[in-house]
């Protein structure tokens, strides 16, 4: 085919894929989609217009019309603790769609179908080149299950919630103790991979690292590793 390799990475909330996915796009010269914080943006902007989140008709109205823009560039590796920029209709939301309430909201507007066709579409739209890591829940199943590399990274419940805490100790922001941060990595696993359109799940032809005692760097490693070996000579 014309266009360049595809990595998909999925995976749990805090399995490392935002982190690793920078990382590997980097090192590869690759560009770098976290479809994630799409979902996100969209639930920001729901929360800020007021809508209430079961209304899904309304929901649909903001997905269809709502601009969403990602920084898909590389970014250095020295500069990588800066989240990637969001922004929705011009306003720059970066910061704002990490928020407990957002956090804590997303799953139930992206289990919406009507939500999921209209991002799924620009999430195509944007990958259609390749040449790109595309980090989510349903990329290897859904969105892209003809992509050359597909990894599905995993830890236990127990080390993601360390892994957050953490993420809050360095930026600076009120603890949560680790049984809370259990409890909402659960909650939004169980939404996220028992919803009816493109649930939470490993693709069969997915590579699974578990990640509980590697590193982000053996995993960043492992997986430009697998490129080599694999995507390139595939495309
Ligand atoms: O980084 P974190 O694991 O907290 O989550 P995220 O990747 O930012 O994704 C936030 C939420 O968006 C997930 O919990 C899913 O509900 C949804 N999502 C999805 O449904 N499909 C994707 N491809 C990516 C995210
Ligand atoms: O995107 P996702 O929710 O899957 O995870 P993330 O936000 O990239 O990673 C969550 C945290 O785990 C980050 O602070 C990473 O630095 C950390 N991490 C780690 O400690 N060890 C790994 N092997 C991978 C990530």
């Amino acid at each position: 085919s014309s266009r360049k390799p595809i990595v998909a990475i999925d995976g749990p909330a805090g399995a490392g894929k935002s982190t690793v996915s920078r990382q590997v796009a980097q090192r590869l010269d690759l560009l770098y989609l976290d479809t994630g914080a799409m979902y996100r943006a969209l639930t920001w902007l729901v929360l800020e217009s007021g809508v209430a989140i079961d209304d899904e008709p309304s929901i649909a109205e903001l997905a269809s019309q709502c601009e969403i823009e990602l920084d898909a560039q590389p970014t250095p590796i020295e500069k990588q603790s800066r989240a990637i920029n969001v922004s929705v209709n011009g306003q720059d939301v970066t910061q704002a769609i990490r928020s407990l309430e957002v956090t804590s909201k997303v799953s139930a507007i992206a289990a919406q179908p009507i939500v999921r066709n209209e991002l799924v579409r620009q999430q195509r739209r944007y990958g259609k080149n390749g040449g790109i890591v595309i980090d989510g829940r349903d990329i290897g199943t859904y969105v892209f299950p003809d992509a050359e590399l597909k990894l599905f990274l995993t830890a236990s419940v127990q080390e993601r919630a360390r892994r957050r805490q953490q993420d809050l100790k360095n930026q600076g922001k009120d603890i949560i103790s680790l049984d809370e941060l259990e409890q909402a990595i659960y909650d939004r696993d169980l939404k996220d991979s028992t919803r009816a359109l493109a649930p939470l799940r490993q693709a069969e032809d997915a590579i699974e690292i578990q990640t509980d005692n590697l590193s982000i760097a053996e995993v960043v490693d492992r997986i430009v590793q697998l490129y080599q070996e694999r995507a390139i000579i595939n495309a």
